[in-house]
C-alpha cells in the first residue's frame, strides 16, 4: 500500500487533543503507552500546582487531601462500571494483586490457578502464597500462540476444585484480550474467585467489572491511564470487602481514626467500603494529577480510544503482511487490543532503526511492540512504515 493511500482514521478532536494535553509527543511518534503513558498538560499542571502549594505550605487547604483522592475513586469507578466505595487507591497493580492473594479467604490447600506467560506482577504474589500459606498453585500452559488457554482454564474451573483465577485482561506481549465474560461466568458458576490484572486494559478500551463477573482488578494508572508513577487503584467487589480482612494495615483505614483530634481512642471498626485498604498518607500531590489524566480519559471514552487505536493499527498491520511480515498479535476483533507486536526476520535491526529515528516502542519475548493512545495519528504510523521501509528485505 503506497503511504500517500492510508485512510486517516484518527478523529480530529482527539488530534486537537494530542495538540493542547500531549504537545511533546508530536515531536516523534510515541507508541510505547504499554510501557509508561505521558502526562497529559493538565495532569502535569496539577501535580506542579499542588507541589507549590506543598512549598508554600501556607497554600494547601483541605481540599488537597481526602477530597483529591475521592475524587480519583469517583472517576475510577465510572471507568470500569464500580461504585465509588468498592475502589482503593493504591500504587501500582502488584499491590492490588498481593492484596487479592493476602485478604481473599485463601487457604492451605486452596488450588490457585494462572496461566504460564502472564506478566511477572500476576506470578509472583501467586507463588509467594503457595510458600507461605501452602495454597497449590496449577500453572496451566499456554497456547500454540503463547496465549492462555481458555479452554484448558474452563476445564479446570469445571472440576469444582479451584479457588481462584487470576489472569490480565490483555497481555502485556502481543494485546491479546482475554475472554473476561465467559471466564467471569464460569468462576462465579463453579465457586473461584476471579482476580484481573487490568493495567494493559484499562483506560484503551471499555472494560465492565460486573459484566465481567470480576472480583477484584487490580490496575496501575502509569500505563494507558496516563498517571504519575505510584498512582493506581484496585477494585474490589462490594460483598467481598467484609470478608478480606485487611493484611496490611494502615491506621487510616479504621473509622476512629476520621477524628484526628482523638487518634488515641482506638478502634476496632474499618472505615467502609475498599478505602480499607489504602496504607495511611498518601502521594497526595500525583492523586491531583490522576484525578485529571482519569477525568481526561473518561471524557474521550475508551470506545472511542479503542476504535481511534485500532484505526491506527489497521493500516499498519495490512502494509506489513503485504511485506510478508509475521504479525504476532491475534487481529480477531474479540481479540484485538491497543497493543501490535510484529516480528520481522531482522528483530533488532528494525528496533534499532525504530530507536535511530525516535519511535518510542520496545521488543518483548522476541517482536516489536507498538501501544500507540489516544494522541497519537496517522502520520505517527506511516513514519513507522517509513522507517520500516528501510530495513525490511524487498
Ligand atoms: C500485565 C502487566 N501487569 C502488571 C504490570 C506492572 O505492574 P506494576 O504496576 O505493579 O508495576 C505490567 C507492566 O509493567 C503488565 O504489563
Amino acid at each position: 500500500m503506497p503511504l500517500d493511500a492510508l485512510p486517516h482514521a484518527a478523529a480530529p478532536d482527539f488530534r486537537a487533543l494530542r495538540d493542547e494535553q500531549f504537545p511533546y509527543v508530536a515531536r516523534a511518534p510515541y507508541l510505547n503507552a504499554a510501557s509508561m503513558g505521558p502526562l497529559p498538560e493538565r495532569a502535569r499542571r496539577a501535580v506542579d500546582a499542588y507541589t507549590l502549594r506543598r512549598a508554600d505550605i501556607h497554600r494547601m487547604r483541605g481540599d488537597d487531601f481526602e477530597p483529591t483522592a475521592a475524587r480519583c475513586r469517583r472517576l475510577a469507578s465510572s471507568l470500569i462500571g464500580a461504585e465509588a466505595d468498592e475502589i482503593a487507591l493504591l500504587p501500582n497493580t502488584s499491590f492490588g494483586l498481593n492484596l487479592a492473594a493476602l485478604c481473599l479467604p485463601l487457604r492451605r490447600g486452596s488450588r490457585v490457578l494462572i496461566s504460564d506467560r502472564e506478566f511477572p506482577a500476576n506470578v509472583y504474589p501467586w507463588m509467594a502464597l503457595e510458600r507461605t500459606a501452602g495454597v497449590t498453585l496449577s500453572v496451566i500452559p499456554a497456547d500454540e500462540h503463547g496465549h492462555p488457554d481458555e479452554a484448558r482454564l474452563m476445564e479446570e474451573l469445571a472440576r469444582g476444585d479451584v479457588a481462584m483465577l487470576a489472569i490480565s485482561a490483555v497481555q502485556f506481549t502481543d494485546g491479546w484480550r482475554a475472554d473476561l465474560a465467559t471466564l467471569g461466568a464460569a468462576c462465579g458458576r463453579y465457586g473461584a474467585w476471579f482476580v484481573v490484572d487490568g493495567i494493559q486494559a484499562v483506560g484503551q478500551l471499555p472494560l465492565d467489572v460486573r459484566a465481567a463477573g470480576i472480583d477484584v482488578l487490580a490496575t496501575g494508572a502509569q500505563k494507558w491511564l496516563c498517571s504519575p508513577f505510584g498512582t493506581g487503584f484496585t477494585y474490589v467487589r462490594r460483598e467481598l470487602i467484609g470478608r478480606m480482612e485487611p493484611a496490611v494495615v494502615g491506621w487510616t483505614g479504621q473509622a476512629a481514626s476520621a477524628d484526628l483530634e482523638r487518634v488515641l481512642d482506638y478502634g476496632t471498626e474499618w472505615l467502609p467500603g475498599a478505602r480499607r485498604f489504602e496504607v495511611s498518607t498518601q502521594p497526595w500531590q500525583d492523586y491531583a494529577g490522576m484525578a485529571e489524566s482519569l477525568e481526561l480519559l473518561l471524557a474521550a471514552d475508551p470506545a472511542r480510544v479503542q476504535a481511534h487505536v485500532a484505526g491506527l493499527i489497521d493500516p499498519l498491520a495490512a502494509w506489513l503482511h503485504a511485506r510478508g511480515v509475521v504479525i504476532t498479535s491475534d487481529m480477531a476483533p474479540e481479540r484485538r487490543s491497543g497493543i501490535f507486536a510484529f516480528r520481522p526476520e531482522d528483530v533488532r535491526g528494525a528496533y534499532g532503526a525504530m530507536q535511530r529515528a525516535g519511535v518510542g516502542c520496545v521488543v518483548r519475548e522476541g517482536a516489536i511492540r507498538l501501544a500507540p493512545h489516544l494522541y497519537n495519528q496517522p502520520e505517527d504510523m506511516a513514519r513507522v512504515m517509513e522507517v520500516l521501509d528501510e530495513c525490511l528485505p524487498r
